[in-house]
């Protein structure tokens, strides 16, 4: 049996819409820091009938596509006919908390060492069978920060893939996760990602990605926190007008996550506190800084009642136990 760990990124550039829904290909690129916690682990091992413990569906149709992938890799027998999966996990699912992309960064890793019996794969080989369950997913199988390459406008199998950025060592950054609450969220991001092009405002979102996405990275190669933060921030409130824009509209926010962003704003004008604020598709709120401001983040984040918090920095990406 092949264990494997991971856990979630999250998107500094978000990914939202794809250019190709079956194959999980992005309408455009995005980037994202990966975090050390909380885990998840997945173990897999050859079975007569497939099983995993939820999301039947989907982690099926996920098999089919990799083995689908590894025929065009000329390696078409290197999986078996079938698997069990199984899966630990820290992370409470639903949440906008990125579990697929722990999940499917730990499972692409699993599969791959099965695979490299026949044939070892790359990271970015690792990267295509992850995103082909997660599209985030592909930038978890990197530690440190790592891009999703939407790589032009290919419709095949392998045209997006992540790629390093920087390494972990690069820039110790913290994510300071505050979960307002556990309920699970109506409209899971593979639906999501199908409704993106309904906004009006997604054509402009996409001819935008490119100018971010190079103001980001050269944020991190400078380590240059405050040009982060106005990237950062700034793509986060265009993906989710994007989302509160398209039909049916997505409200992911919810007014703690309204009112925690206020407090935090007030806060680091009034301390002049590097931190930056941004979420994905749920109410949950990630605080990332520097290590100066790491102590006043972890306070103002305790102060707040009724959520859960977890305290994270930047993390190793996946990899076999
Ligand atoms: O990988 P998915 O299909 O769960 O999509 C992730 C979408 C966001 O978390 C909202 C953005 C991102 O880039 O992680």
């Amino acid at each position: 049996m092949i264990t494997a760990r991971s856990a979630p990124n999250i998107a500094l550039i978000k990914y939202w819409g794809n250019r190709s829904n079956n194959l999980r290909l992005p309408a455009a690129d995005s980037l994202s820091m990966q975090l050390d916690g909380p885990c998840v682990e997945v173990t897999v091992e050859s079975h007569e009938t497939f099983s995993v413990p939820r999301d039947l569906q989907r982690f099926t149709t996920h098999f089919a596509l990799v083995r689908e992938y590894l025929r065009t890799l000329g390696i078409p027998n290197a999986l078996p006919q079938a698997v069990r999966i199984g899966i630990t996990s820290q992370i409470p699912s639903g949440i906008g908390l990125a579990s697929s992309a722990a999940v499917f960064s730990a499972l692409a890793e699993a599969y791959a060492a099965i695979i490299s019996k026949t044939r070892p794969l790359s990271r970015k080989e690792i990267s295509v069978i992850a995103r082909l369950g997660s599209g985030s997913a592909a930038r978890s199988v990197f530690g440190g920060f790592a891009a999703l390459v939407a790589a032009g406008s290919g419709e095949t199998i392998d045209s997006a893939y992540a790629i390093l950025i920087a390494p972990k060592n690069h820039w110790l950054l913290y994510d300071v996760i505050i979960v307002p609450t556990q309920k699970e969220k109506s409209v899971g991001s593979t639906e999501g990602h199908a409704l993106a092009h309904t906004s009006q405002l997604f054509t402009d979102r996409i001819a935008n990605i490119p100018r971010r996405q190079q103001e980001c990275i050269d944020a991190i190669m400078k380590r240059d926190f405050e040009k982060l933060q106005r990237v950062a921030e700034e793509d986060c409130a265009n993906m989710h007008a994007v989302m509160q824009t398209s039909t049916p509209p997505l409200h992911y926010l919810s007014e703690e996550t309204h009112r925690i962003i206020r407090e935090i704003k007030e806060l680091r004008t009034r301390e002049h506190l590097p931190v930056l604020y941004t979420m994905d598709a749920g109410p949950t709120v990630h605080l990332i800084c520097p290590e100066e401001a790491i102590l006043k983040v972890q306070a103002f984040a305790q102060s707040q009642k009724g959520c859960k918090v977890f305290e994270t920095q930047v993390g190793r990406g996946s990899f076999l136990l």
